[in-house]
């Protein structure tokens, strides 16, 4: 067990976490800390690209008009203002970093995709690739810096607040301290104490069975803030992405929007288009309708799938255009060049997070949020494609101009803070009953709290999720840390919060759509729903009757 201490804690290694971290090294010493290899991120694996503003024909009034539009009423616009405004900016600093978009023909100029809900084309993307490109490009540029290490394989289990320390906190506020890590290859804890910590974690994808998202992104940022006692908000608000590869070995591969974008249309299994039924968009219609009326599909025929047909997109344009969706797809053996794709819809991207302002200051003092894991109001009730790793990017940027720059007048933490304390527990012999709970959960989550929710299912899923997170809460009370338990834990709280705040929207809104209130309520509802106390203390959780 060791003490590290730095000025700049960064959680995780994705678009926020990196762009942060290669600012704030400026100014003081960073350590990045992520649970895999660097790379493993949603971040890697986007697709489409990130929309602004570069088109002849766009304005920032219409990007900013079309992400209120798909945010049905809960955006803030100053927030959707500073990232549609700074966007540009900070794109083309990306290409500094080294990433290579996609150009027009000989030319200079970004080939902008076009993505449902965008009144005009603006996805600047590296053809189907986008995240990894970004990725790479910033990984090289922060494994080059000295002031940075980044710290793979190791696992942040909690952060470090007044609580950990022992100290009488006599202010209002909780200060954040830095974290408790776990160094996976060799079963270590340490004490990451550090002036400002930043929290970069990513999504929650993983909180449902089938997701889009990679085995890192099991909301653990999220459990951790509300651990520590910071406030979270709209986590209702869980984006399930219209169009994922349905084939049994494919575990949900995202076939990106820009397909449709480029003139891909949906089919029933009769070859029948019906996407018309459903909205006047058609295909290009905000992706809560898109997955609404596959979901309706699929109930009215039965059928386990829906199907994508390229052709209007050109033969001969498909590999060239979207090479990472037909090799995988030729891996299942499906041509799409000649061949329909199978596709159903999956958890893609939480919408609401850690409330952060637009500095991504919580209400945690010295711990900032970012990226997926962070609510800054961009977003609304369902966020407009693309509009995420420009978030993360805008804001991690003008999180490091702040943070930096009162770098010098923030304490050292505590010399107090306590090694991890792992006396009474023992290693477990009922892994199986872990790996169990998992799965029960995502399927609960799937089958319950899913694109069309009810009282009677959310009902349902809080008194079983709540059975289980307290079994694993007595279960990680006596047993010895492992990455795997401590996910559980994240799921089993980021679960919880989630049916939380489902529960407490009743009407229908964005991402958010109950049977039981199938209609929007302005009077009551036009607000965001905040979860201010920590998950065990929520009457919710702790009263099975209620
Ligand atoms: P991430 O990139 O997810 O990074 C999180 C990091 O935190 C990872 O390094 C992870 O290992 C680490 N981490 C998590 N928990 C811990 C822990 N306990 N300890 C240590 N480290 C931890 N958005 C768009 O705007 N355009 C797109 O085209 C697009 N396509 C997408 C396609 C797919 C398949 C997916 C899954 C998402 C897509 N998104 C897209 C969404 C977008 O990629 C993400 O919202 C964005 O990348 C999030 O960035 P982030 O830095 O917040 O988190
Ligand atoms: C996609 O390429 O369809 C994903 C885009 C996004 O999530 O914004």
């Amino acid at each position: 067990m060791a003490r590290i201490d730095i000025d700049f804690l960064v959680l995780g290694s994705g678009i926020a976490g990196l762009t942060y971290a290669l600012k704030a090294a400026k100014f003081g010493s960073v350590a990045i800390i992520t649970k895999k290899k660097d790379i493993e991120s949603n971040t890697n694996y986007a697709q489409g690209g990130i929309a602004s503003v570069f088109g002849k024909d766009d304005t920032f009034d219409l990007h900013v008009e079309d992400t209120l539009a798909s945010g049905k009423g809960l955006n803030k616009r100053e927030a959707v203002e500073i990232m549609v405004g700074e966007g540009p900016e900070r794109i083309n600093e990306l290409t500094d970093f080294g990433a290579q978009f996609t150009l027009q023909q000989n030319s200079k100029i970004f080939d902008l995709g076009m993505e449902g809900g965008h009144s005009r084309k603006r996805i600047v993307h590296a053809k189907d690739y986008t995240g990894n490109e970004i990725e790479r490009n910033l990984i090289k540029t922060a494994r080059n810096n000295h002031n940075i290490e980044i710290y793979e394989n190791h696992c942040a289990i909690d952060l470090i607040t007044e609580h950990q320390v022992g100290q009488k906190n006599f202010s209002k506020s909780t200060h954040c301290y830095g974290c408790y890590v776990f160094d996976t290859l060799h079963d270590e804890i340490h004490v990451f104490a550090a002036k400002v910590t930043f929290l970069a974690t990513g999504g929650a994808g993983q909180v449902y069975l089938h997701t889009t998202n990679p085995g890192i992104a099991t909301g653990d940022g999220l459990a951790m803030a509300n651990r520590a006692g910071a406030v979270l908000a709209n986590l209702e608000f869980m984006q399930f992405h219209p169009t994922t590869l349905y084939h049994p070995d494919a575990s949900s591969f995202l076939i990106s929007e820009a397909v449709r974008g480029a003139g891909a249309v949906l089919r029933d299994e009769m070859g029948e288009q019906f996407m018309q039924k459903y909205d006047k968009r058609e295909e290009l219609a905000p992706r809560d309708i898109v997955a609404r009326a596959i979901d309706a599909e699929l109930k009215k025929s039965g059928n386990e799938c829906v199907y994508l047909d390229l052709s209007p997109i050109g033969a001969k344009n498909i590999p060239q255009k979207f090479p990472q969706i037909y090799n995988k797809c030729l891996e299942y053996k499906i041509d799409i060049t000649k061949e329909l794709i199978p596709v159903v819809p999956a958890a893609h991207y939480m919408c609401g997070g850690v409330v952060a302002d637009y500095s991504g200051q919580t209400s945690v003092v010295n711990l900032l949020a970012c990226g997926e894991v962070a609510h800054t109001g961009v977003h609304g009730a369902n966020r407009l494609a693309s509009n995420s790793l420009l978030e993360a990017l805008v804001f991690s940027h003008r999180a490091a101009i702040v943070s930096t720059g009162s770098i010098k007048s923030i304490a050292q933490p505590p010399d107090a803070i306590p090694p991890w304390d792992d006396s009474g527990t023992l290693n477990a012999d009922e892994w199986v009953l872990l790996r169990h709970d998992r799965q029960e959960i995502r399927k609960l989550m799937w089958d319950y709290v899913g694109i069309v929710r009810s009282n009677f299912r959310l009902g349902r899923a809080k008194r079983r999720i709540k059975m289980i997170f307290q079994e694993v809460e007595e279960f990680y009370r006596k047993t010895t840390i492992t990455e795997g338990l401590v996910e559980l834990r994240n799921l089993a709280t980021v679960a919880l919060l989630i049916v939380r705040c489902a529960s407490m929207r009743k009407e229908s809104r964005g991402l958010h759509f109950t049977t039981d209130y199938p209609l929007s309520d302005d009077t009551h509802y036009l607000r965001d729903t905040f979860i201010q106390q920590k998950v065990q203390d929520l009457n919710f959780v702790m009263n099975i009757n209620n």
